[in-house]
């Protein structure tokens, strides 16, 4: 079996340095506000964990667990749910929290379906944005880094559910 080989893309220091503005951006931006954070699992666990320990207002937190399925299925945009939020978020000011964003599938899916809740407003904070893959027009409110269509790990990021626990966002391939 031939080894996996990890360079890191985005160190941890540097993931640091950027969460926190990213927090300081979106602390002024709803000031006097009381946020509900929803994350979308796994991957965004880790960010969505280091994020809201540098936010200066208040804030609640839910998580949403899509079903996954075949890239067939994916093609379509229809996302199904496997565990669903439990706070209700009709009148509220809702901040979507993802690892990454890639096609833009997922996430376009999920806003519509969120749209239909009624909440008073809905933002995306995704950690990393890769540009270049998009399938359908979506832009997130805040990015963390925008990154090249590279195979990248860590951070909260899998592959065949290893490597979330590495500190840098690394990228893989074998040698
Ligand atoms: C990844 C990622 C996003 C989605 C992005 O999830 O966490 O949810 O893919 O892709 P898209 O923009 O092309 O739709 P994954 O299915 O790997 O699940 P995980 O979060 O449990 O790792």
């Amino acid at each position: 079996m031939s080894e996996v080989r990890k360079e890191i893309l985005i160190a941890k220091a540097d993931i640091d340095k950027r969460v926190q503005e990213l927090a300081d951006v979106i602390s002024r931006d709803y000031e006097g506000k009381e946020l509900i954070l929803i994350g979308i699992l796994k991957g965004a666990f880790v960010f969505m964990a280091d994020l809201i320990r540098y936010l200066r207002i208040p804030c609640q937190v839910d998580f949403v667990r899509l079903a996954s399925y075949g890239a067939g299925t994916m093609s379509t945009g229809n996302i199904t749910i496997s565990k669903d939020i439990e706070t209700s978020i009709q009148g509220r000011d809702v901040l979507v929290v993802e690892d990454i964003l890639d096609t833009g599938l997922t996430l376009s899916s999920l806003v519509e379906r969120l749209k239909k809740k009624d909440p008073r407003s809905l933002k995306i904070c995704v950690f990393l944005d890769k540009k270049d893959r998009r399938k359908v027009p979506f832009e997130a409110e805040y990015v963390g880094f925008d990154i090249p269509d590279r195979f990248v790990v860590g951070y909260g990021l899998d592959f065949n559910e290893m490597y979330r626990f590495l500190p840098d966002v690394c990228v893989i391939g074998e040698s």
